[in-house]
């Protein structure tokens, strides 16, 4: 086994590294959040005012600033830790789709909105998956 694969199985040490691993994290706190919105949206189906307020808050309270978050972290991915372009460009329309996203729930276009927040779920648990590939494949995780 190589140096460089022993360290990017171990905790990471350098900055894109660093900074992949937290965009890694970030990304699976707002799959989690995302199931839990799903999990309200049932709740105020069923007509109970408390979880429409909790599915309002967790999208606007929480979800839209790991969103920002997540954006500030692929910019400095990319520069200054001279990391991947690719984060910033899928953070970015992810962002764009969570404007769209809180649109359509505020509109009540649910056909819309459904399967928009199902396709979020499963991006956000693409993006863990492919950051993580990036780092293994290219070493990100090593001292630079
Ligand atoms: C991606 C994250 C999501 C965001 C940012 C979001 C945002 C919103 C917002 C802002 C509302 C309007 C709340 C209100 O009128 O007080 C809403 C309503 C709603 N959302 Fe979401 N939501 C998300 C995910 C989901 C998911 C995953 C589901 C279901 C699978 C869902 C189902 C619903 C339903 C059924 C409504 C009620 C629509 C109506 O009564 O007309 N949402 N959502």
């Amino acid at each position: 086994m190589s140096s460089r694969a022993t360290t990017s199985r171990s905790r990471p040490t350098s900055l894109p590294g660093r900074l992949s691993a937290v965009l890694i994290a970030s990304a699976t706190l707002q799959a989690g959040l995302t199931l839990l919105q799903a999990t309200l949206a049932g709740h105020l189906l069923s007509g109970n005012a408390t979880a429409r307020l909790a599915h309002e808050f967790v999208a606007t309270g929480l979800i839209m600033w790991v969103a920002a978050a997540q954006i500030v972290l692929a910019v400095l991915l990319w520069r200054p830790a001279r990391g991947p372009a690719w984060p910033l460009a899928a953070t970015t329309a992810l962002f764009g789709l969570l404007l769209l996203q809180l649109g359509w729930g505020y509109g009540g276009r649910i056909a819309l909105h459904l399967p928009i927040g199902v396709s979020f779920l499963a991006a956000q648990i693409l993006l863990a998956i492919s950051l993580r590939a990036q780092t293994r494949r290219s070493g990100l995780g090593a001292q630079r």
